[in-house]
């Protein structure tokens, strides 16, 4: 008997002991950390109202999706949302202001405080978006959860709001005990390309990732949108009239083709433009029918020989090559009896300038541009890229008072901010000025 009961104790002294270096096994490889906990308990419940309610929600933390581009295998045993910034961001789809009162409604059900900051105050009234639609969740019960809302625009690509156009907004943050500078997304309106999606878990919580999150990464890092001004192509509109001839409408319809394969070219070719000047009146959202031709720009930086190979493929012929890839490169094509031009950026201290080339002379033209950024905004459907600075941009080229219509208009005096800048070397001439008929 006493035997028996010895073997007993030392059997389950074993499996005590067993339990315990497993569990401290366990802690060491996942330690136990009650604001973990809370934070994933938050996590989960709002997981399991959107699951409810068949919302789509991408984890779009860098913290957190860099370790799935590191093919990381030990993710099972860490809390790897845990390592996402504060507050922790979430993006879901906006599917109608009746999902969202439903979502609101089992949140609060579920003891969350929430607040929906609305897009009331844009500078603009988008085309594809209205005034007080709702932009963002702040979410809390333990811990604060900021979920982001994608809109689907009119040129099939996801936008976000800026949380600033809710005047309520830093007010409404500081009671959560958060900062604008503490937010990671949407101090600016912002872009996406819609992209593919993979659903992974983390600590048992279904989410969908970007499939191709570097390029997700690199998307984020220039998404930030402006909306183009609908309320002065309104008044430029009331004040020069606006040109409905069949001719007028069937050149804004052909210039939108123009762009818009120009667009799908450049894309495929990964290679970042903007709207320059000329026709596209970017402020405006609008094609003007006076003028001939798109312009786009690119920083020679992006420069490409392939861009020549495929814009030959696809229907444009080739009408002029002046410059070099160092110097004023200005490609000219015409397709149909449109014409594009492609004029190159360079840098130069605080400024970027393109340059011009007067075929019949040699002379040099050097036009000069505060430096800017680029921002996406959606122009007649089309998501593309503009300087952001766009005003001082306009002003360059167009001087202040570049809102009246120009009908006159000498590329190589009227811009203010045109230089002479020399001469091509006659020897050179047939490099650096190839005319084609
Ligand atoms: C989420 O749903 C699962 C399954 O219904 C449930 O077991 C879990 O307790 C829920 N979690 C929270 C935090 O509500
Ligand atoms: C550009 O390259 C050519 C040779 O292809 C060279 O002669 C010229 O000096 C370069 N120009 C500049 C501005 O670097």
């Amino acid at each position: 008997m006493k035997k028996k009961s010895a073997v007993h104790l030392s059997l389950v002294g074993g499996l005590v002991l067993l339990v315990a270096q497993l569990s401290l096994f366990g802690l060491l490889l996942y330690p136990y950390n009650p604001h973990h906990h809370t934070f994933l308990k938050d996590v989960e419940a709002v997981a399991n109202i959107t699951s409810k309610l068949h919302m789509s929600v991408f984890a779009v933390d860098s913290q957190v999706l860099q370790h799935f581009t590191n093919h990381e295998n030990d993710l099972r045993s860490r809390c790897v949302l845990c390592e996402a910034k504060y507050p922790a961001t979430f993006v879901t789809l906006f599917t109608g202001l009746k999902q969202s009162e439903e979502f609101v409604f089992l949140l609060q059900q579920a003891r969350f405080h929430v607040v929906t900051l609305q897009n009331t105050n844009p500078p603009e009234v988008p085309s594809g978006i209205s005034i007080n639609i709702p932009i963002c969740y702040l979410l809390k019960r333990n811990t604060v959860i900021h979920l982001v809302l994608f809109h689907e625009r009119d040129g099939n690509y996801w936008w976000h709001g800026n949380l600033l156009s809710d005047p309520r907004a830093i007010s409404e943050l500081s009671a959560f005990g958060l900062s604008v500078h503490s937010v990671q997304m949407m101090k600016t309106e912002g872009a996406f390309d819609k992209f593919e999606t993979e659903v992974v878990s983390m600590s048992g919580i279904p989410f969908l990732i970007p499939k191709d999150i570097p390029r997700f990464l690199h998307d984020a890092s220039s998404s930030r949108f402006i909306e183009c001004s609908h309320t002065l192509a309104d008044s430029f509109h009331r004040s020069h009239g606006r040109d409905t001839t069949h001719e007028a409408l069937r050149f804004v319809h052909r210039a939108w083709k123009l762009l818009s394969k120009t667009k799908t070219l450049l894309d495929k070719l990964g290679i970042r433009f903007w709207i320059s000047s000329g026709t596209c009146y970017f402020h405006q959202c609008d094609i003007i029918p006076y003028s001939k031709d798109v312009d786009v720009g690119i920083f020679i930086t992006d420069y490409s020989e392939k861009i020549l190979r495929e814009f030959l493929a696809h229907g444009f012929t080739l009408k002029h090559w002046f410059g070099r890839v160092n110097d004023s490169l200005e490609l000219s094509f015409s397709s149909g009896d449109l014409k594009l031009d492609i004029f190159f950026f360079y840098e130069d201290g605080p400024y970027l300038w393109n340059g011009g080339t007067q075929a019949k002379s040699g002379k040099k033209f050097k036009y000069l541009f505060p430096r800017f950024t680029l921002c996406w905004t959606e122009f007649l459907e089309l998501k593309v890229r503009v300087p952001c600075e766009t005003q001082a941009y306009i002003e360059a080229n167009y001087g202040s008072d570049w809102f009246t219509p120009v009908t006159h208009w000498d590329w190589k005096s009227s811009p203010p901010n045109v230089r002479e800048n020399g001469e091509w070397p006659a020897e050179e001439w047939a490099e650096v000025m190839r005319v084609y008929s």
